[in-house]
């Protein structure tokens, strides 16, 4: 097992292993002693992996409540919220009791924010099921649930007490799910760590590829938990990707999305002049090993107005996350016009 400290509030242990969900019920004894255990997953892991948890709970003394809501984006909502609210008044959890969010990013993300709201704040536990949610969504504190407005419009900065990520459970998601997280896992060595490049075309030790993501993202956010400056280097791919998923009506997953975007960036920073080709072919490389895509399948005038239209009602400025060289990114804050060139940049000249 491997352990990564997170120093932000009062601080958590992100506890890395195969076998660690048979000892879940100890592991979380340590961190929260026992109390009440609040369970949330979604349907389709609830099949999976539930039992196990709630056993492992059990067997360390908790007392085990579990409440499973349908699977997909479409339950990370206000709707699905309230629920566990109510459920967690019914059950009568007190501030010494515990939510458990097993899962991908949204349970993660849903539970997280029901935790933190509920009586202004109890502690949770992840228990990421997700590649997504062990590199990505589990660390760093930010919940949340989608308004028709958009995703991801209501939420909070609340921090678990321990995170629990056995990548045994990865064994069991669907492949493109498993990609769609590979892309964020590229997106570490893209921003950070150019050697980490190197342990990614294939993967063999993903628990330690979990565990420099992990590390990454902790570094990151430590230094910036409120999101207004480095942690913006995370976004890396995400401003072209977004476009590209709500073009593609999100028939494309996120992180396929993630790597179009990416590769799209690369290719516009040498264009323009922000790195020299070297940027392009590790990114390129990682991405093709994993199946994923590299070629934005929409014209530049569609990708731009889709950026329009989202940043038009902020300051008319957006902030770009340009590769300047392997493994190093920075932020460039530009007019959302001057953006266009980038696009430009990016989808002229086809594939490299
Ligand atoms: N809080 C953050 O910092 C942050 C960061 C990135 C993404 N997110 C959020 O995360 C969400 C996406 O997360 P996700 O990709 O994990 O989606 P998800 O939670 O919907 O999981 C994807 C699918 O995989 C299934 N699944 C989960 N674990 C499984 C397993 N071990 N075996 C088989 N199937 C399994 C789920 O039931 C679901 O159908 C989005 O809502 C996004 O906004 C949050
Ligand atoms: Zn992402």
């Amino acid at each position: 097992m491997r352990t990564v400290r997170v120093r932000v509030g009062a601080g958590y242990d992100i506890h890395i292993g195969k076998g660690l969900l048979s000892r879940c019920g100890e592991l979380s004894k340590n961190a929260v002693g026992v109390c009440k255990a609040a369970v949330v997953c979604d349907s389709n892991v609830s099949a999976l992996y539930l039992r196990a948890v709630r056993e492992s709970l059990l067997a360390a003394g908790f007392e085990v409540v579990t409440l499973s809501f349908p699977a997909g984006e479409s339950s990370k909502n206000m709707k699905t919220l309230t629920q566990l609210l109510e459920f967690f008044a019914e059950k009568q959890l007190t501030r010494t009791d515990c939510v458990f969010a097993l899962g991908g990013g949204v349970t993660g993300d849903l539970a997280g924010f029901a935790a933190g709201v509920y009586l202004r704040g109890i502690r949770f536990v992840q228990i990421p099921t997700t590649l997504l949610a062990a590199v990505d969504s589990s660390v760093g504190g930010k919940t949340a649930v989608d308004l028709p407005a958009g995703k991801n419009l209501a939420g909070a900065f609340w921090q678990p007490a321990l995170v629990l990520c056995d990548p045994a459970l990865l064994g069991t998601l669907p492949a493109a799910e498993f990609a769609s997280g590979m892309a964020e896992v590229i997106k570490y060595a893209a921003i950070k760590d150019a050697a980490f490049y190197g342990k990614l075309n294939p993967v063999s030790d993903l628990e330690a590829v979990i565990a420099r993501c992990v590390e990454i993202k902790r570094d990151v956010v430590s230094r910036d938990e409120r999101d207004t400056g480095e942690r913006q280097l995370l976004n890396f791919g995400h401003t072209f990707g977004h476009a590209v998923e709500l073009l593609s009506n999100f028939a494309l997953p996120h992180g396929h999305a993630v790597a179009i975007g990416m590769c799209m960036m690369a290719r516009a920073a040498v264009k323009m002049g922000a790195a020299d080709e070297s940027v392009i072919a590790p990114l390129a490389e990682a991405v093709r090993a994993h199946a994923l895509p590299d070629e934005c399948p929409f014209g530049a005038e569609e990708v731009y107005n889709i950026m329009l239209s989202d940043k038009k009602r902020e300051t008319g400025s957006i902030s770009l996350i340009v590769p300047t060289a392997i493994g190093v990114c920075e932020r460039r804050k530009m007019p959302v016009e001057e953006a266009r060139k980038w696009i430009d940049a990016a989808l002229e000249g086809g594939r490299k």
